[in-house]
């Protein structure tokens, strides 16, 4: 099974009926598609994998290696768009407990002085090189971190040295990230104008730290270019994308303002952090919009767990599983069985947790009349998850357009910062 998606409880109970989609989705295909002849247009991202230049790929290699030859630490410095997808792809290849020596940190996404001085602290002893990330180049938080650090590699090392310590990934041309990478002599990755944060993590935005957390960046790049083929299709029956983003879009119309995607591995949690951006800041304006929240099972089932399966009727679920682990661990037996547990020794945990997985679709669905989707995948490798970052990203697009909305903007993110810099006293605001 390479890719399965279904639909628990959704069509039986609520009729829902691919026909009604399938007009819109052929058009809605077209003018994505469209899109692409004017450069001004935000869909860079929808053939970047199968265009990508080999000399590129090539540079982003020869970075990655130079970085884990010749440091212990890598810091990726970027908030939003500009490091959750980077975050997902490491943390779920990777495990939260890599035994890699060649070190990942994130900064750059957070104001907190608390945050910020441990972080400080610990590198003070770390050899340390650092991503730097910004699309625009100015995003305050990013911006911050990233003076900090160029602090401590200039005090430790020297102008000269610190610049080879740094990378930069950044819209050419303009930005003041970019003007300060070329007065610097930073090696600097384009991100391009048509490609948004959200949809970036195809481009060295997330190549760069990826190729430098080890991972094979060409199967991961194989991985989109094969999702490319498969849900490129105007044929709805054909595009398990397009039939995601439908089933979400009728589910909202049937009342349920509330998604939240399931998984059962703490190694997906960043995924979620990057899914859940990736819908909220591309679906949810003009007063409108589903939203998309995530709930790691079987944690949440001893929490959140009691509202899914009691509480208002306002959720649908989307469990993504991936069938075979990396790893399995066997339940030991015990002789005594204080712990009662022997009717499951010898059984490995992945069965454990598929069983509880089977379980919670019955009585969400079942019982507590909760639709589910569920998308199955094999195996959790680069390939496989570059296919489904895809995935989503396409139904995302789908899925706003449905709505009726722009899913590639994001006008309501500048307000806070407007209101930021004025009480901060920033010129201009
Ligand atoms: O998806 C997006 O567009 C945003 O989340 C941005 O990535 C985020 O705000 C960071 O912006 P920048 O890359 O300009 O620093």
């Amino acid at each position: 099974m390479s890719f399965e998606l279904s639909f628990e409880n959704v069509k039986k109970e609520l009729n829902f009926n691919p026909k009604d989609y399938e007009k819109r989705v052929k058009e809605i295909n077209a003018l994505l598609e469209s899109e692409r002849e004017n450069p001004k247009n935000f869909v860079g991202w929808l053939h970047y994998a199968s265009h990508i230049n080999q000399n590129l790929v090539d540079s982003i290699k020869k970075q990655a290696k130079y970085f884990r030859e010749n440091y212990d630490t890598l810091v990726v410095c970027g908030i939003g768009g500009s490091y959750l997808g980077t975050r997902a792809v490491i943390e779920a290849v990777n495990g939260l407990f890599p035994k890699d020596p060649f070190k990942i940190l994130y900064f750059g996404q957070t104001l907190d002085p608390n945050y910020t001085s441990q972080i400080l602290d610990y590198l003070q002893d770390r050899n340390f090189c650092v991503v730097c990330i910004s699309k625009s180049g100015t995003t305050t938080e990013t911006s911050v971190a990233f003076r900090l650090l160029r602090n401590i590699l200039e005090s430790k090392l020297g102008k000269r040295e610190a610049a080879k310590a740094i990378a930069c990934v950044t819209s050419i041309g303009k930005g003041a990230l970019y003007k300060m990478a070329t007065q610097e002599g930073y090696n600097t990755f384009e991100l391009p104008d048509n490609i948004g944060g959200r949809y970036s993590v195809i481009t060295p935005v997330g190549l760069l730290p990826i190729a430098c957390a080890g991972i094979d960046i060409d199967r991961f790049i194989a991985g989109f270019v094969r999702a490319e083929e498969k849900f490129n299709s105007p044929e709805l029956s054909q595009n398990y994308a397009y039939q995601y983003a439908c089933e979400q879009n009728f589910l909202y119309g049937k009342g349920y303002d509330i998604e939240l995607l399931i998984t059962y591995e703490p190694r997906l949690q960043a995924l979620a952090e990057w899914y859940k951006q990736l819908f909220d800041e591309s679906n949810g304006k003009d007063q409108k919009g589903l939203l998309v929240m995530s709930s790691t099972f079987t944690t949440d089932l001893h929490s959140l767990g009691q509202y899914i399966q009691d509480g208002k009727k306002v959720i649908f679920e989307t469990v993504l599983l991936f069938n075979k682990p990396k790893v399995d661990v066997k339940i030991p037996w015990n002789e005594e069985d204080l712990d009662e547990l022997n009717y499951i020794a010898d059984k490995e945990l992945s069965y454990v947790n598929r069983k509880a997985c089977e379980g919670t679709i019955n009585a969400h669905a079942n019982d507590g009349n909760v639709p589910n989707i569920v998308i199955e995948l094999d195996t959790l490798d680069e390939y496989k998850f570059g296919e489904f970052l895809y995935f989503s990203m396409r139904a995302c697009a789908m899925a706003g357009y449905l709505e009726g909305v722009n899913p590639f903007n994001q006008p309501g993110v500048e307000i806070y910062k407007k209101n930021m810099f004025k009480l901060l006293g920033k010129k201009g605001y």
